[in-house]
C-alpha cells in the first residue's frame, strides 16, 4: 500500500533523494523545508516554528512515516577549536536538529497511527565522537537517545535512527579535496555513501518491511565507525 510520508529536510541532498525513491513506489509525500521542495505538498516552515509545524500537521491528515532529514549545516562550526566553541554554537546546533526534530514530532502526534514509523537521522560522530564539529557530534549523539526515549514513549508507533557516514551531497562541498579522500579511506569500502543509498535506509525503516524494529540505530556509513 503506497505510503504518506512527511520529509523534513526536503530541499537537501538526501531528503530529494528519499523524495524521489517515495514517488516512484507511489508514495504521498509532505515535504519540509524553507526551500522549496518536488515533494506533492510543500510547506517552507522552520523546524522551530511550531506554529508551521502544527497548522501543516493539521491540513495533511493521516500520516504512516516521518523522516526527519533537516540538519544544522554551517561549516564555520566544524572547524571551531575546542577553546574557540562557546554556548551559542551549542545552543543552534540542538536548536535545529534535537528541539527542531522534537519540534516535528510533537506537531504531527495527532496525525501518526499504531502502524507509524518516526525516523531520526543521527552521524557516526554521534557514536563515536569527533575532534572537529563538536556540538554537531554532540547534536547527533542527543539524537540518539531522543530517538530511543520516543521508541519507549510512543510504542506502538515506531522510532528508529539511521546513523549516516559521509554522503556526497551538498552538505560536503565546502570540505577540502583532501579531508574528502581522507574521509573516503576511513571507510572499508573506500568510498563515499550516495544521496540514494542514504536514502534507501531510510526508507526501509519508514515502510512496514522494518515492522518489528524499534529503538534501533541502523549505522550506513561504509564501515567508517568500524
Ligand atoms: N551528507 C552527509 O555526509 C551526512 C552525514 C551524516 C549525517 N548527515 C545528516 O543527514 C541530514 C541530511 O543531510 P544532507 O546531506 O541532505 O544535507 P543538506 O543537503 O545540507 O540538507 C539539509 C536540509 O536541512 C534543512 N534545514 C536546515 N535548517 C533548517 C531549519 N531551521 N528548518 C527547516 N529545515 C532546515 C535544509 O532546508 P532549507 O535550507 O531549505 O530550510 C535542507 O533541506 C542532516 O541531518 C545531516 O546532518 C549527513
Amino acid at each position: 500500500m503506497p505510503l504518506r510520508i512527511v520529509v523534513t529536510g526536503a530541499s537537501g541532498g538526501i531528503g530529494s533523494a528519499l523524495l524521489r525513491i517515495a514517488r516512484s513506489r507511489g508514495d504521498f509525500v509532505v515535504g519540509i523545508s524553507r526551500r522549496r521542495s518536488e515533494a506533492d505538498v510543500h510547506y517552507d516552515c522552520d523546524v522551530l516554528d511550531i506554529q508551521c509545524l502544527k497548522q501543516a500537521a493539521r491540513e495533511v491528515g493521516r500520516v504512516d512515516g516521518i523522516a526527519l532529514l533537516h540538519g544544522h549545516g554551517d561549516p564555520k562550526l566544524w572547524t571551531r577549536k575546542v577553546e574557540e566553541l562557546d554556548a551559542n554554537d551549542f545552543f543552534q546546533v540542538f536548536g535545529v536538529d534535537v528541539v527542531g526534530s522534537f519540534n516535528v514530532v510533537q506537531a504531527f502526534l495527532p496525525n501518526l497511527s499504531s502502524g507509524s514509523s518516526v525516523v531520526f537521522v543521527s552521524s557516526t560522530p554521534g557514536l563515536v565522537g569527533d575532534v572537529y564539529g563538536i556540538p554537531y557530534a554532540a547534536a547527533k549523539g542527543a539524537l540518539i537517545a531522543l530517538a530511543r526515549s520516543l521508541a519507549k514513549a510512543l510504542a506502538p508507533v515506531r522510532v528508529n535512527a539511521v546513523a549516516f557516514g559521509p554522503i556526497e551531497t551538498g552538505w560536503v562541498s565546502w570540505i577540502s579535496p583532501q579531508e574528502l579522500a581522507a574521509f573516503r579511506e576511513r571507510t572499508i569500502l573506500k568510498r563515499l555513501g550516495t544521496p540514494k543509498e542514504a536514502a534507501e535506509a531510510i526508507y526501509w525503516l519508514l515502510s512496514p518491511a522494518s515492522s518489528y524494529v524499534t529503538g534501533h540505530v541502523l549505522v550506513v556509513d561504509g564501515g567508517e565507525s568500524l
